[in-house]
């Protein structure tokens, strides 16, 4: 069965208003049973005013004879109220035998309270002692009064309060489902108005002003989860856009060359050149399937496999020396500050601090100085590059790690860069746990990206 909300409410409203009615009910019980008892007690306490000042009063024999006949004729039929004289002289004594054999001497005087085995309900006692005068020796005086009508009205009350009670709880229940069911009115129209939310219309959010409090939070929530992947897709369209213009450039070239090659006579020697700039634009547009395979592998959560225990020093000074001629060109100088080891893949380390490096010599003043950072911080380690060039505004240093993404966006798509060299760094960075970062600040622009030392598996 599906949880309910509504379902759970009702239940709930029921479990407080049983707890509510069994201790009212609990309380209401005990206080009626005090004043029953209360009751019983007044009438013992009356019938031994009546008759005490009697018993006291007479201490012939003969009198009592009187006397037994005056109680037969207060005892009813049903024998709802008894007397006894308890005394060692049988001339003064009336009411017999205690019930069940009982012993009278045994009683204080006071309330008392006797079972009796042929009764459900025990009787409520009151003894006192009366005093000897003349001849009578003392004697105890005892009235008893069935409590049975008593306790009848106190079960009938009990069973009445029960029925209450419980009529009560499922009325509780019934009003708490019907009062959660309303309540929840606004949750139902918001899904509602989620569920017609068109398809294709990204740019549709839910209406918050309508809403309660309680569910603005949660339809802004839902709005935020919208706008994130409306951005994402977005960022699809954008991105489909950007590789068709990628490999448009260089298929065009292809195709053009291909064509004015085929429409003329060439000889050999033509058919040579054209060639190998058909495999230059050929080896460009297998570069950028390589490099969008790549950064699909490591947006789909692949990991850095081929580690290494290095020096990352050792390391970025073979990516240097590797540029050498690059740098070289526009008299660039490169220092390195920092070492440590880390176990990293090092193919991976190469090429992305190669793209760093490639983008400070391609943006460095010339005959200025790249620094390259490697500060360490536990098992993390930072790789940054360096260089003195134009300052990047915020707007673009932002997005810059985006594939295809340019802060020259006129003069990039003419060029064989692509944009993808800092994407790649990022994903690299991400197949080591770690993450990138850009500054722009008193001259100098720096590019780097982090690394979690990989642990011995
Ligand atoms: N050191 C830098 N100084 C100034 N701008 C930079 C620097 N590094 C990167 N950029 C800017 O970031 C953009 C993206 O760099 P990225 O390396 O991703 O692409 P690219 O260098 O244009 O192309 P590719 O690396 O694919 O050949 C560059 O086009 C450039 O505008
Ligand atoms: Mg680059």
């Amino acid at each position: 069965m599906k949880r309910s909300i509504a379902r759970r409410l009702a239940l709930m409203f029921a479990l407080a208003a049983m707890l509510i009615t069994s201790v009212s009910a609990t309380l209401l019980r005990c206080s009626l049973k005090q004043s029953l008892n209360e009751q019983m007690q007044n009438e013992l306490i009356l019938r031994h005013s009546v008759l005490d000042p009697v018993l006291a009063k007479y201490d012939s024999p003969a009198f009592w004879v009187g006397l037994r006949q005056k109680l037969d004729g207060l005892t009813p039929a049903d024998e709802r109220v008894r007397y006894w004289v308890v005394v060692d002289d049988p001339a003064y004594s009336y009411g017999g035998q205690m019930p069940d054999g009982q012993d009278w001497s045994r009683r204080p005087d006071g309330f008392s309270t006797l079972e009796i085995a042929d009764r459900d309900r025990p009787m409520e006692l009151l003894v006192k002692t009366i005093p000897a005068l003349g001849s009578r020796p003392e004697l105890r005086f005892i009235v008893g009064l069935d409590s049975t009508p008593f306790m009848k009205t106190l079960d009938h009350f009990t069973r009445i309060l029960i029925l209450i009670s419980a009529l009560g709880v499922v009325l509780v229940a019934l009003l708490g489902y019907w009062i959660a069911r309303f309540g929840l009115g606004p949750v139902r129209r918001l899904s509602r108005q989620a569920n017609s939310l068109p398809p294709g219309d990204s740019k549709q959010r839910l209406d918050t002003d309508a809403l309660p409090g309680e569910l603005q939070e949660l339809a802004m929530s839902f709005n935020g989860a919208l706008a994130r992947q409306e951005a994402a897709w977005c960022q699809l369209e954008g991105f489909n856009a950007n590789v068709a213009h990628e490999l448009r450039t260089p298929l065009t070239n292809l195709i053009g060359q291909t064509q004015v090659a085929l429409a003329h006579g060439r000889d050999v020697g033509e058919l040579q050149d054209l060639l190998q700039s058909n495999l230059e634009e050929l080896e460009r547009l297998g570069g950028i399937v390589n490099d969008m395979l790549f950064l699909a592998g490591a947006e789909s959560g692949q990991r850095a496999t081929e580690l290494s225990d290095v020096s990352l020093y050792e390391e970025a000074s073979k990516t240097v020396e590797y540029l050498e001629p690059v740098l070289h060109d526009k008299q660039l100088s490169v220092v390195i500050s920092g070492d440590m080891r880390a176990r990293i893949d090092r193919r991976l380390f190469h090429r992305s601090l190669a793209n760093l490096l490639q983008n400070a010599a391609r943006y460095a003043v010339p005959a200025s100085t790249i620094t390259v950072s490697l500060v360490s911080q536990g098992m993390q380690v930072e790789v940054s590059v360096s260089n003195a060039g134009e300052p990047i505004d915020g707007v673009h240093l932002e997005r810059l790690f985006e594939r295809f993404y340019r802060a020259d966006a006129a003069r990039a798509r003419s060029d064989a860069h692509h944009g993808l060299g800092l994407s790649i760094v990022r994903a690299v960075a991400s197949m080591h746990g770690g993450r990138v970062f850009a500054r722009s600040q008193d001259g100098f622009n720096t590019f780097g990206f982090s690394l979690i030392s990989q642990a011995v598996r």
